[in-house]
Formats: structure tokens, C-alpha cells, sequence
């Protein structure tokens, strides 16, 4: 076991490619990112942008994707290209992950009592009546009604809100070190989203799981998380502490997301305010700095070029205009 605060998996320089139609593109480009004991580190962007392909590529689930360069260590072990069987030791064990959608990571022909049972007997060969014990013990724990009757329900007995929770029960059945959440509450209504969120945090107070948080969203972020990547066509963009990146974003991407924010004061027939434009796709990904064709900042030459991702501000940015904060706050004047 690490020590608190220690690295438990660390992404270096990944690139995921995918065959389609004869071609490869690449969807995700240079990624790195590490996460710690206990901590939660947030992973920000629009659709699109290689989030949830970079956590599948960590949990060894690419399917018909393949790391075309790059390294994953998982507690200083190299599982970039571990084999499914040893993928299978740790995934659903010392890593798990929910989905955003519970309805098809259930399966609706059994009860929810023997869907967990299941996740735990597969790691921890517990007896039948034990793990009945367990399942109860852990609905109890994610704060599922009657636990007792629940055990027995299927899936569409259930709220929106009480299937995600059945999800994360299943997650945590085994103790996991990382929770790889994927957009955990995009699915359900804000009122559920705040109980789910909520429920996250105290779960992650009470075990110490650290968690990978994927949205789109950075009203998420601010309630979460301790550190965040900001993620755009395929790369980090910009990385650093949850405040250094709320309150002193670097990246006019970054700051395009949080002007994106709906304040609670937009009167709610309003449409929410979105950036601009659209993320390039694969293959006709610019040369350049990939979010020029949006940026409201881009001009000229040096805007053309590959921008590296480098220290500034105590942060890492990829943005050659990231070291004068007063220009790229400038967006945020602009903005409506
Ligand atoms: N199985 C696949 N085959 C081909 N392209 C894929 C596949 N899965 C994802 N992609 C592409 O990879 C890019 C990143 O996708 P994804 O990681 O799902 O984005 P998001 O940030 O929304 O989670 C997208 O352009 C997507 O179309
Ligand atoms: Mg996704």
C-alpha cells in the first residue's frame, strides 16, 4: 500500500488511436495526468474531447482502440499493455468506474442483490449468505431506502437517482483505491445530481477512494474538486489546483468553459450560453494550437504552432499567451 497522498496511477504521454473505415485517427493526443490517495482530480471538457477514451484506456477497455505511445502505471507497475486477465485483477477491484447511464450497466433481468453479490463474489469468493449481509450493508452505505426489501428489486423498480447509487455501491463492493466516475450524474436532474455528488464525497471521506472525476461541466468541478485537467481534442490544456483554475484560469479555453457556467441568476427560458464554435474533429485536427479555430484570443504566427503545455503561474497551460493573465482575461470583459 502507498502511502496518503502518494501516486497510485500516472498517465504519461498517452496516445489512443482507432481503425475506422481503413484510416486510424488519433483521440487522444500527449495526455498526462496523475492522481494520488484520496484525492479527487477532476477531468473537464466538451464532448468529445478524449475523456472518457483516456479513462478507458486505464482501465484497459479500449476494445477496438489501441495505446499507440505512452505509458499507464498503476501503483509503479507499467499496465499500459497488461493482458485482460491481469486488467482483470485489478479493474472492479483496486479500480472501478461507473458510468453515466445506470440503466445499461444494469442488467435488467436481475435483481440488484445479485448484481452486487456478483461483483463481489467474482473478487472476493464470499459465501452466498455473507455477501447477501454485504449488499445490504453497502445500499445502506449509499444511502438506498430499505436496503433489505431493495435487495431484491430489479432495476426499473428504481429511481434515476437510486439506480446511480446502486452503481456506485457495486463500485465501491470491493474497496477500490480509484473510483473513475464518467460523467456520473449527466443523466439525472440537478436535485439528484447534488444527492449523488454529495453522496461521493462522503463515501471518498469515509474509505478514502481517490476519484477521477470526468464532466463537461465546471459547476462540478468547483464542488469536487482538489485538482483538475482541463481537457480539448485530445489534450490537456490546462492543469493545476481547483482554485488556481476557477479563479486564475490561464487558458482561454479554460476560461471560455467557466464563462459557460449558467449563473443562477439566467432567467431559465434563456438558453445556456455556450462557446462559440465546435470541436475540430479527427481528421481535420489544425496543425496549431487545436483550439485556435475557436480561440477568441488567436491571431497570427505564433497561434499556428503546436503549443506546448508548460509551467506558469504555479499551473501548467498550453498557451503561449498563458504568462500574461490580464490578456486572457480579456474573454471574460467580452463575454456577455
Ligand atoms: N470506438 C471508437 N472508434 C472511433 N472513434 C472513437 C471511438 N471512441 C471514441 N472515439 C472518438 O474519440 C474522440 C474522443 O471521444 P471521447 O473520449 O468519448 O470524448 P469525451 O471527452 O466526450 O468523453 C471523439 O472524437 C470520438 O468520436
Ligand atoms: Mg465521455
Amino acid at each position: 500500500m502507498s502511502r496518503p497522498g502518494e501516486q497510485i496511477v500516472t498517465v504519461d504521454d498517452l496516445h489512443v488511436e482507432f481503425e475506422t473505415g481503413g484510416r486510424s485517427v488519433e483521440a487522444v493526443s500527449g495526455v498526462s495526468l496523475e492522481i494520488r490517495e484520496g484525492e479527487t482530480l477532476a477531468v473537464v471538457g466538451e464532448s468529445g474531447s478524449g475523456k472518457s477514451v483516456t479513462a478507458l484506456a486505464m482501465l484497459g477497455l479500449l476494445g477496438n482502440g489501441r495505446v499507440s505511445a505512452g505509458t499507464i502505471t498503476w501503483d509503479g507497475r507499467d499496465i499500459t499493455n497488461a493482458s485482460n486477465a491481469e486488467m482483470r485483477g485489478i479493474r472492479g477491484n483496486e479500480m472501478s468506474v461507473v458510468f453515466q447511464d445506470p440503466m445499461t450497466a444494469l442488467d435488467p433481468l436481475f435483481t440488484i442483490g445479485s448484481q452486487l453479490r456478483e461483483a463481489l463474489r467474482v473478487h472476493r469468493r464470499i459465501p452466498r449468505k455473507q455477501a447477501r449481509a454485504r449488499v445490504v450493508e453497502l445500499l445502506s452505505q449509499v444511502g438506498i431506502p430499505d436496503p433489505e426489501s431493495k435487495v431484491d428489486a430489479y432495476p426499473h423498480q428504481l429511481s434515476g437517482g437510486q439506480r446511480q447509487r446502486v452503481m456506485i455501491a457495486g463500485a465501491l463492493a470491493c474497496t477500490p483505491r480509484l473510483l473513475i466516475a464518467d460523467e456520473p450524474t449527466t443523466a439525472l436532474d440537478v436535485t439528484v445530481e447534488a444527492q449523488v455528488l454529495r453522496l461521493m464525497r462522503d463515501l471518498q471521506t469515509e474509505t478514502g477512494v481517490a476519484l477521477m472525476l470526468i464532466t463537461h461541466d465546471m459547476g462540478v468541478v468547483a464542488e469536487m474538486a482538489d485538482r483538475v485537467a482541463v481537457f480539448y481534442a485530445g489534450e490537456v490544456v490546462e492543469t493545476g489546483t481547483a482554485e488556481q483554475i476557477l479563479t486564475d484560469p490561464r487558458h482561454p479555453y479554460t476560461q471560455a468553459l467557466l464563462q459557460a457556467i449558467p449563473r443562477p441568476d439566467t432567467p431559465r427560458d434563456k438558453p445556456m450560453p455556450a462557446i462559440p464554435g465546435v470541436v475540430p474533429t479527427l481528421d481535420e485536427m489544425p496543425s496549431g494550437c487545436r483550439f485556435s479555430t475557436r480561440c477568441p484570443l488567436a491571431d497570427g504566427d505564433r497561434c499556428e504552432l503546436p503549443q506546448t503545455l508548460h509551467d506558469v503561474g504555479g499551473r501548467q497551460a498550453r498557451c503561449w499567451r498563458a504568462e500574461t493573465p490580464a490578456e486572457t482575461r480579456r474573454i471574460a470583459e467580452v463575454a456577455p
